[in-house]
């Protein structure tokens, strides 16, 4: 310990072991929308659990990961904002200012994108948490005796009969998919902005952001609150 320079411990293994499955995840959901559904899929319902365990973390879980410890008001991230072009950066054991900001939004975003697949998913396929159970498909015992008469290569007719004589509500399903399309590029915009902020902040800043969040700990002094 020089210059009362320290190591502390910052992000806990549910933090930095959630962030880099997201990572994955995300760009996993991102490029596979067109043909793998059922990859694309089960990559959105990772990044769904992320967000639900982390907004659970953020109230119950270790210091740095609460949201009380990085969210601020509008003023302290713009003061900060001014110190960190200024060339005067105000360093932070946890998530600076803009950064928690940027967490909150990202949450949210990623929520956001998650649902609206979600309901995407059960209008075009009638599959996910929002499909309606088979039982109370008006059109299944019907669509039954209709597929009883299906071809084998009509590959419609076999997807109509996994889907329970489900049909698609063309109106809903343009709606949802543009809500989708749109959450998941917003999110896309603020992951690029996210990555700059890290990069920023590690050229400013001169702090290892990148590091702590595979190690958990960061090199603090007496200038870090
Ligand atoms: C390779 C690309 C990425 C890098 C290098 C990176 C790096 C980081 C770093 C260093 C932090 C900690 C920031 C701080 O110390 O305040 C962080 C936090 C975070 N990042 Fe990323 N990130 C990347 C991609 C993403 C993506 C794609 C997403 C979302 C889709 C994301 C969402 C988040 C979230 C939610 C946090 C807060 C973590 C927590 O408090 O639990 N990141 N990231
Ligand atoms: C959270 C991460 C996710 C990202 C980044 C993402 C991204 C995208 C994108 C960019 C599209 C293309 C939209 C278009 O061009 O109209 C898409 C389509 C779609 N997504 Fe997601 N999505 C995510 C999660 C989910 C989840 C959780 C589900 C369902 C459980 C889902 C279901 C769908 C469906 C059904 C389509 C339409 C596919 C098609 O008709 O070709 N997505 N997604």
């Amino acid at each position: 310990m020089k210059n009362g320079k320290r190591t502390v411990k910052v992000w806990d293994p549910l933090v930095r072991i959630g962030h880099w499955t997201l990572v994955i995840a995300f760009f996993t959901a991102y490029l596979t929308e067109d043909d793998f559904l059922a990859q694309h899929v089960w990559a959105g319902y990772i990044v769904s659990a992320y967000v639900l365990v982390r907004l659970v973390w953020g109230v119950i879980g270790s210091r740095y990961a609460r949201f009380r410890s990085f969210l601020y008001s509008p003023a302290k991230v713009f003061g900060y904002l001014k110190n960190l072009l200024a060339g005067k950066p105000q360093h932070y054991i946890g998530h600076n200012p803009a950064g928690g900001t940027m967490v909150a939004a990202l949450l949210i975003c990623l929520a956001g994108t998650a649902v609206t697949g979600m309901k995407l998913y059960a209008v075009e396929e009638n599959a996910g948490p929002f499909a309606v159970a088979a039982q109370l498909m008006p059109t299944h015992s019907f669509s039954l005796v209709e597929n009883a008469n299906a071809e084998d290569d009509d590959e419609n007719k076999v997807h109509k009969d996994l889907n329970f004589g489900h049909k698609v509500d063309k109106q809903a399903e343009e709606f949802w998919e543009e809500w989708h399309e749109t959450f998941a590029n917003l999110t896309l915009a603020l992951v690029f902005l996210h990555i700059l902020g890290v990069i920023v902040s590690s050229v400013i800043d001169k702090e290892k952001l990148v590091k702590a969040m595979l190690s958990g700990k960061k090199e603090i002094d007496d200038t870090y609150r």
